[in-house]
């Protein structure tokens, strides 16, 4: 491949980057609004992602890892469609978040290690005080809060997703 058309194949690639990248002149002071904009439109920061980024912004691949790192908010690795984060701050604890948690792993066949379906519909994470803590136990799907929640409610909105995904997958 001459080096022209790997760069045509390049850009397309990475296209959405291009499109974020202008939306902030390039200016690397933006990195973390530029990750995070980017992390919107792939749902995580793939590795070559963040090396593209580095070689347009003029910083080393090290600065956009650190920077990646650092941020619990951003995610290196490809996660679901739907991202049910389940709370085990100290109010969802005691009022049995973790057993929120099991039932819905067990039901999406995964477990503490293997977060993300195989059909990459579904991550299950656990994660420290989500700030709803009057409405324990709670769990966010995506921007969804979802509290007051019981092991029937978990499972009935994990049903309804699934529901909704074969039913669009249907008539697609
Ligand atoms: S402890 Fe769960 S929302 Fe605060």
């Amino acid at each position: 491949m001459d080096t022209e058309i790997q760069s045509v194949s390049r850009s397309r690639q990475f296209s959405k980057v291009c499109e974020v990248l202008d939306h902030f002149a390039y200016d690397s002071t933006k990195l973390i609004p530029i990750l995070q904009a980017v992390q919107e439109e792939y749902r995580y920061l793939p590795e070559e992602v963040m090396s593209f980024i580095a070689t347009s912004l003029d910083l080393s691949p090290a600065r956009v890892y650190g920077v990646a790192t650092f941020y619990s908010h951003f995610a290196l690795e490809a996660k679901g469609k739907y991202v049910i984060r389940v709370c085990d701050g100290t109010a969802c604890h005691v009022k049995g978040s973790m057993k929120l948690a099991d039932v819905v792993r067990e039901k999406l066949g995964l477990d503490e290690k293997k977060t993300t379906t195989p059909d990459m519909l579904f991550t299950v994470e656990t994660v420290s005080c989500l700030g709803a803590c009057g409405l324990a136990p709670v769990m966010v799907i995506n921007d969804e809060v979802h509290g007051q929640l019981t092991a029937e409610k978990a499972n009935q909105i994990v049903d309804n997703i699934i529901t909704m995904e074969r039913n669009n997958a249907r008539n697609n």
